[in-house]
């Protein structure tokens, strides 16, 4: 039970549900699973041992490009004693023979306990979900949504930084495209940040997500310079531009390398800086910048397993 102000609000009963946006998440609902996933930290970090899913299968059912997604899923559920079935790629799957992701799931409902799909159409999640009688967690819906990813991504900043209250976050790239930042930005409404949106014009975040984070009454500012962000925020999270979204390849061409974090500017800046990115990086953070304390994404990826494994239990039903 959560308290705001005169309502009472419920959090949401998590066996059963769908995890496809953070947008309808209260800050109790995030509590609850950054809480168990701190509790699984130790698993994540194989220190721990945990049989809590035993019996319990989950589908992965990845139909665009993925390595750390799909196979932190199964991690997560393979350490905490369950078992994984999978679909990788389109072609291997019955999509390619024109059956809908309806159809897939009333299929794969009979098989698994829990689904994680990541497919390129924005919504593909809740087409799943809607047919599906068990579970469904949206990997990544096209440029929608990936709501494990700014689970994981919040979770770490707490880690890294203790709290998020007072924090300057700066969201560095492809912020139309990148599906993390929306959901990251959604999740970020909860806490009292200073957002910096960094990017070019033609990358700016979605306006449905700016109206958001005016209602919520985030404080926020758009911009295309990395100087502000470079010397004032506690955190930097970069982001990929997103090739495979692009119609025109020369465009894709032109702001690939916009922003490119190096050692060097980071140290005259802004050393104890905490630097983030959902992977994969391709130039956006030099590979120097890997030994500065501050960079945080190969420790996101640990922290990542620990928050599925969260996820995975709530919707389940486990307790811990
Ligand atoms: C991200 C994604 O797929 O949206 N990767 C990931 O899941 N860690 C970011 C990206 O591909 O740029």
């Amino acid at each position: 039970m959560y308290i705001r102000g005169n309502i009472t609000l419920e959090t949401m009963d998590f066996k059963g549900a769908d995890i496809l946006s953070t947008k309808g998440l209260i800050r109790a609902d995030l509590d609850v699973i950054l809480e168990r996933a701190k509790f699984f930290l130790p698993v994540a970090k194989k220190e721990k041992s945990s049989q809590i899913l035993d019996g319990k299968v989950l589908a992965a059912l990845f139909y665009e490009p993925s390595t750390r997604t799909r196979l932190s899923f199964e991690t997560a559920m393979l350490r905490l004693g369950g078992k994984c079935i999978s679909v990788v790629g389109m072609d291997s799957s019955s999509l390619a023979k024109g059956e809908t992701l309806h159809d897939t799931a009333k299929v794969i409902e009979n098989f698994a306990d829990v689904i994680a799909v990541r497919h390129p159409q924005p919504g593909s999640a809740k087409e799943v979900a809607d047919a599906a009688s068990i579970p469904v967690i949206n990997g990544g819906d096209g440029a929608g949504e990936h709501p494990t990813q700014a689970l994981l991504d919040v979770f770490t900043m707490i880690e890294e930084r203790k709290k998020l209250d007072g924090m300057t976050v700066a969201l560095v790239g492809d912020l139309r495209y990148g599906r993390t930042v929306h959901s990251l930005s959604y999740l970020l409404s909860h806490f009292k940040v200073n957002l910096l949106l960094v990017s070019p014009d033609q990358l700016k975040m979605p306006d449905e997500i700016i109206k958001y984070l005016k209602k919520m009454n985030v404080h926020f500012s758009e911009m295309e310079k990395l100087d502000v962000a470079m010397k004032n925020a506690q955190v930097i999270y970069s982001t990929r531009v997103q090739k495979e979204r692009f119609v025109n390849q020369d465009e894709y061409e032109r702001f690939k390398h916009y922003y490119i974090l190096t050692r060097d500017e980071i140290e005259k800046n802004n050393a104890s800086v905490t630097i983030m990115h959902p992977l994969p990086r391709v130039g956006e953070i030099s590979i120097d910048v890997d030994a500065l304390p501050g960079a945080a994404y190969f420790r996101q990826v640990q922290n990542g397993v620990a928050l599925r494994m969260a996820l995975l239990s709530l919707v389940l039903g486990a307790k811990v």
